[in-house]
């Protein structure tokens, strides 16, 4: 069966927690769309073309791996394109009513749409978008955060 499955997320921008989660996905199955999309609660520093740019690089050796962004319900958009398996990183405790609300929500829009989590890698529990925001338009050191081609872009974004 040539299985497809989707990452969503704000992706604002590429963590390497992304990437390792995105990574192992693509390992699993035949096909990974990655969703840059809008969540209501949250304002994006970087464009949704800027998102979808540094993503599109980060999985530059990831034949497999697709960016697509789109308006509107997840689960609209996986019913429409025939995709019933969400993947999602877990990193911790912290993370788990937000995601397992989503997840039965897009459930009872779409009762075909599986939510899946993939345990975060012990290097990335920590690990968020927002953290290499706030780092880095401080100026620190996002390295260790970000995939290393298209860390100079991130960093110099956000010294803007
Ligand atoms: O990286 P995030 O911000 O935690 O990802 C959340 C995201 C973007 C996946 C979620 O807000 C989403 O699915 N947005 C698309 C609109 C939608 O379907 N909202 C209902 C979610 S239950």
């Amino acid at each position: 069966m040539n299985q497809t499955v989707i990452c969503p997320g704000s992706f604002d921008p590429v963590t390497l927690g992304h990437l390792d989660i995105i990574t192992r996905a693509a390992k699993m199955f035949d096909r990974v769309v990655v969703a840059v999309l809008v969540n209501s609660s949250k304002t994006p520093t970087f464009s949704t073309e800027e998102r979808m740019e540094l993503l599109r690089d980060a999985v530059s050796d990831l034949p497999n791996v697709d960016i697509v962004s789109f308006e509107g319900l997840l689960a609209e958009y996986c019913k429409n394109s025939g995709i019933g398996t969400i993947v999602k990183g877990l990193r911790a405790v912290s993370d788990f009513e937000y995601e397992f609300q989503m997840a039965i929500a897009n459930k009872k829009l779409n009762p075909g749409l599986e939510t899946m989590f993939l345990t975060a890698d012990a290097d990335s529990t920590f690990l968020s978008s927002s953290v290499v925001r706030e780092i880095g338009s401080m100026g620190g050191d996002i390295s260790n955060f970000v995939p290393a081609c298209v860390h100079d872009r991130i960093a110099a974004r956000l010294r803007k």
